[in-house]
């Protein structure tokens, strides 16, 4: 059964973004952890080099993955992923469809009709996988909603001191997660932590 699956890198302090929503150091694990090659696919396709734990992490992430979503601020600040998102067909939050979309290529589609929607029509286009999160907004939308099924935090070795939260404006705190499952990298640690829906008492991931 398709899953909703959040995944963002994090510092250690808890943000995903500086004050003007820069990633280049929440996501410097990406670029500069190690050795191994990692090629992450997409229009406009970018080549990892990351530590071989963090390589065999991602390779696992990607097979599992066949649609995302995310909020309107992710699509703008990855301008659009070239119309073309490495995970699958792109499913976009929004108030208002941007100028110039949606394109020919059909892999970007505007939801303005409400989260649940953007899950359904997400977890339709990924044929079964699992429909990757980005976005801090949405990712506290589909908590609250009790929406997601499993967040997937890269922590990168980091105090950013300021910036974008992910874990702001949660309706249900505190809430309690399943046991992560852990892997160390060079610079990032990985973790996967299942989202207890309401009611169950399973904490195995
Ligand atoms: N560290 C990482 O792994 C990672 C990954 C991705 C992004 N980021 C960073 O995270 C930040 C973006 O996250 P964010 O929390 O600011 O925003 P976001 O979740 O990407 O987008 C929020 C926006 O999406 C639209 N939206 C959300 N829910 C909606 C709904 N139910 N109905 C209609 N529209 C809806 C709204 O935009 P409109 O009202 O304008 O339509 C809202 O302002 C950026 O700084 C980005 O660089 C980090």
């Amino acid at each position: 059964m398709s899953k909703v699956v959040a995944i963002m890198s994090m510092s250690l302090d808890g943000y995903v973004a500086d004050l003007n929503d820069g990633v280049t150091e929440v996501f410097d694990w990406y670029f500069n952890s190690g050795d191994v090659a990692f090629h992450a696919g997409g229009a406009d396709p970018m080549t990892f080099k990351v530590s071989a734990p963090s390589a065999e992490h991602l390779r696992a992430l990607w097979s599992e993955l066949g649609a995302v979503l995310t909020g309107r601020r992710t699509f703008d600040k990855a301008e659009g992923w070239g119309g073309n998102h490495a995970w699958g067909p792109a499913f976009v939050l929004t108030h208002h469809i941007p100028a110039g979309w949606p394109r020919p290529n059909p892999n970007v589609h505007f939801v303005t009709d409400g989260i649940e929607s953007a899950v359904k029509q997400a977890k339709a286009a990924a044929g079964g996988k699992s429909v990757g999160v980005h976005g801090a907004d949405t990712i506290q939308q589909l908590l609250n909603a009790g929406l997601l099924d499993a967040i997937r935090v890269d922590i990168a070795a980091l105090l950013l001191g300021s910036g974008v939260r992910l874990f702001d404006h949660l309706a249900d705190a505190p809430a309690v997660l399943g046991s992560p499952r852990v892997i160390a990298g060079i610079g990032v640690t990985h973790l996967r932590y299942p989202v207890r829906k309401a009611g169950s008492n399973d904490r195995a991931s």
